[in-house]
């Protein structure tokens, strides 16, 4: 019986102190999970954010089964801090010559036609008191997939990282990279 007497003696007796207990507890995991999140974002991602596009592009067929290099569409990842969207110009160097049909190639030649940017919608967007730029980490060596996951298996672009602090953090301490606040928050 050793056993349950110790059990028991953890748990106060009178009815208030155990209310009071169990307030502690659920306040305590609260916190706790509101400190993790800010870190790391939910600690079970039942979802990812997959925005659907006006027009479906997939990166499986092109970067996957085509093998187009990431940086033929997105040049301005070495260069800048935006790694940015393809101009229809880019998808008009194969389309002109391609005379295969479907909706979403009709929808794309209209674009080509009238001149018209397509409106992605963004997957990835942090908030505007970070900074950020893909240059420094791309001339580093890092690879797309390190931040963005295996793009190149993906139908539809989804986000795999929520790119909270704590995902920047842990890279940076890793490789000796800065870590004061004013690095990434001017
Ligand atoms: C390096 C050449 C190349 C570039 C650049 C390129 N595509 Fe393609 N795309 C292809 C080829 C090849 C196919 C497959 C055509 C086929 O199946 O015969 C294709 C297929 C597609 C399809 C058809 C999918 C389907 O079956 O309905 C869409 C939509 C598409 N591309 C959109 C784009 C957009 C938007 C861009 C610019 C952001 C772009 N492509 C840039 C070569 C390219
Ligand atoms: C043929 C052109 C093309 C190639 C090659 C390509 N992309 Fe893209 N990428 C696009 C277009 C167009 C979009 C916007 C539509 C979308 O989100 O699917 C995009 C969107 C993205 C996004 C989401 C941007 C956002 O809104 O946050 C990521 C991340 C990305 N690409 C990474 C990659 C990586 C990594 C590779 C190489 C494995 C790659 N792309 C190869 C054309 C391309
Ligand atoms: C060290 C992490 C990291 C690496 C490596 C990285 N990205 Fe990003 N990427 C991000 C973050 C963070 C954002 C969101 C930026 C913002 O909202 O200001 C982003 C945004 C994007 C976007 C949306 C448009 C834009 O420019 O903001 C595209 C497209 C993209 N990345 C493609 C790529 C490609 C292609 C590569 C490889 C050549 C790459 N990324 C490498 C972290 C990374
Ligand atoms: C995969 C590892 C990795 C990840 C993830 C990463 N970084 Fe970095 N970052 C580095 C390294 C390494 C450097 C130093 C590059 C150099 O020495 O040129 C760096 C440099 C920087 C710099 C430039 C520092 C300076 O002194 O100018 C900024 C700003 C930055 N990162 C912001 C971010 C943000 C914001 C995120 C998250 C969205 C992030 N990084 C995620 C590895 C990473
Ligand atoms: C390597 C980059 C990096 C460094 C260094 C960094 N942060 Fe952050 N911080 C971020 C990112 C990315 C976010 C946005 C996370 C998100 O979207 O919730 C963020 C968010 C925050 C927020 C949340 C603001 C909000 O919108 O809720 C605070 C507060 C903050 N950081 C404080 C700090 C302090 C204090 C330091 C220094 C001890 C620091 N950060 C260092 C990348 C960084």
């Amino acid at each position: 019986m050793g056993y349950s007497r110790t059990t028991a003696s953890l748990i106060p007796t009178s009815i208030t102190a155990r209310l009071i207990m169990v307030l502690v507890i659920f306040i305590g995991g609260v916190l706790t999970y509101k400190v993790v999140y800010f870190y790391n974002g939910p600690i079970l991602s039942l979802s990812t954010f997959t925005p659907e596009q006006p027009i479906a592009f997939s990166h499986k067929l092109h970067a996957g089964d085509m093998k187009v290099p990431c940086q033929y569409c997105h040049t301005y990842a070495r260069r800048s801090e935006m790694a940015g969207v393809p101009s229809l110009k880019t998808c008009d160097n194969c389309h002109a010559n391609l005379t295969k049909q479907s909706p979403a190639i009709t929808a794309l030649k209209k674009n080509i036609e009238t001149n018209t940017p397509i409106e992605w919608n963004r997957v990835y967007d942090l908030p505007d008191h970070v900074w950020f730029s893909h240059k420094r980490h791309i001339k580093k060596g890092f690879a797309c997939q390190e931040c963005h996951g295996p793009v190149e298996t993906m139908e539809v672009v989804g986000k795999v990282n929520e790119h909270k602090m704590g995902f920047c953090l842990n890279c940076h301490q890793d490789n000796k990279a800065p870590t004061d606040c004013y690095t990434c928050h001017s």
